[in-house]
């Protein structure tokens, strides 16, 4: 039997804080329904206090979208709180998400209050938004940083408070997963009621580790993790989703006790939207759905793959709903994908004539960064023409 990870989605909330992501309700509502048939179990779509434009955007995918827990941010202050459940009260599982800062440098320079008043405020907005909803998702911001002692408190009052998810974010992208796996293990051996709520992680990526401490969290108890489409988000982004769900089904010799819902092959669809709709382009070499993730450039390495894909390749590209391997052709690419290429072109040539081919393939290659079919055609007519 094999343990569900839930994936909650903040690509329309912690994502679009990126710089320069901006999405009108529209945009949200189109990408929501695409999450929704990537089948996540969580889109936290907003955070609505912050303009009328975000409120009506989360009203609409509360309305629309079904299938996932629909949720949306809120500090722990009443009126963000009423905000969000105006916003997502029609949804068909609604979860009110509420957090604030545990660790030492939060409470002291941006909340400005002591420890035990932070305490009680998330204890009273717990309670206050219970009264709406059962499904509470209460964060520790700055988790990480935090002491530990401390957030044991604190998530053993939010639980009796009626908490039902415990987030346990890398807010600065801090942790090594070594250390973020101990961490997530001491809160679930010194946590005594743990079990009454999902342990969630929300790691961003500022050290690169994002996607590694998620999936180290998960072998220490994290049934719920947080994670954005393209990895996009505030400073260096959020865990990719694409890379944790991936992850988990092409190591499952290493993950073999766990699962998720998603659907892969609506990863790249759901990838070209984020980007087409958020103008943050994806990365050339991003791991999973970027476009040089299935392209084989060198001689030695395509050789390889036109004999066997396993040579090179890891995932294939259809389980993500990507392109089949691509031949990249440059002056690195070896006589055996630019026959191949040639051959799927519908030209089979004779041994003399394509060592000819090949030596002008190579002249023009090392001319250009890349040649292109219309390159190899032109070759093709240059040498009818001589003919
Ligand atoms: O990074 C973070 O701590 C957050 C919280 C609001 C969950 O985004
Ligand atoms: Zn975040």
């Amino acid at each position: 039997m094999t343990e569900k990870i839930m994936i909650f989605d903040s690509t329309l909330r912690d994502g679009e804080q990126t710089p320069g992501a901006r999405l009108n309700r529209k945009e949200k509502l189109k990408i929501a329904k695409q999450l929704a048939k990537l089948n996540v179990d969580v889109i936290e779509c907003g955070f609505p206090v912050s303009s009328p434009g975000e409120f009506k955007a989360v009203q609409s995918i509360a309305q629309q979208v079904k299938g996932p827990i629909i949720t949306a941010l809120a500090r722990t202050i009443q009126g963000d709180i009423d905000a969000v459940w105006e916003a997502i009260k029609d949804a068909e599982r609604p979860r009110i998400h509420t957090f604030l800062g545990s660790s030492d440098i939060h409470m002291k320079y941006k909340l400005q209050k002591d420890p035990q008043t932070l305490l009680e405020m998330g204890v009273e907005a717990v309670r206050y938004a219970k009264r709406y909803t059962a499904d509470v998702q209460y964060s520790l911001e700055d988790a990480t940083r935090s002491d530990l002692d401390y957030m044991c408190r604190v998530i053993e009052a939010v639980i009796n408070a009626g908490a039902t998810v415990i987030n346990l974010p890398d807010t600065v992208g801090y942790a090594v997963p070594e250390e973020y796996g101990a961490m997530i293990s001491n809160i679930m051996n010194r946590v005594p009621n743990i079990d009454k709520a999902i342990v969630s992680v929300h790691c961003h990526n500022d050290l690169g580790l994002a996607v590694a401490n998620s999936l180290e969290a998960i072998k220490y108890g994290a049934r719920q993790v947080e994670c954005n489409i393209n990895g996009i988000g505030e400073r260096a982004g959020n865990a990719a989703l694409e890379e944790i769900v991936t992850g988990l089904v092409i190591r499952k010799d290493y993950f073999q006790d766990y699962r998720t819902d998603v659907q892969l092959d609506e990863i790249y669809k759901t990838s070209r939207l984020v980007s087409n709709l958020t103008g943050i382009p994806i990365p050339v070499n991003k791991a999973v759905i970027g476009i040089n993730a299935f392209a084989h450039s060198s001689g030695i390495h395509q050789d390889g793959v036109l004999k066997n894909l396993s040579t090179y390749e890891i995932i294939n590209a259809e389980l993500i709903g990507g392109k089949a391997a691509q031949m990249v052709l440059t002056a690195r690419s070896g006589r055996h994908a630019v026959k191949n290429e040639l051959q799927e072109m519908g030209f089979v040539l004779e041994e003399t004539e394509f060592a000819q081919f090949f030596e002008a393939f190579l002249e023009l290659a090392d001319k250009k960064k890349e040649v292109f079919r219309e390159d190899l055609e032109a070759l093709m007519a240059d040498r009818l023409a001589y003919a």
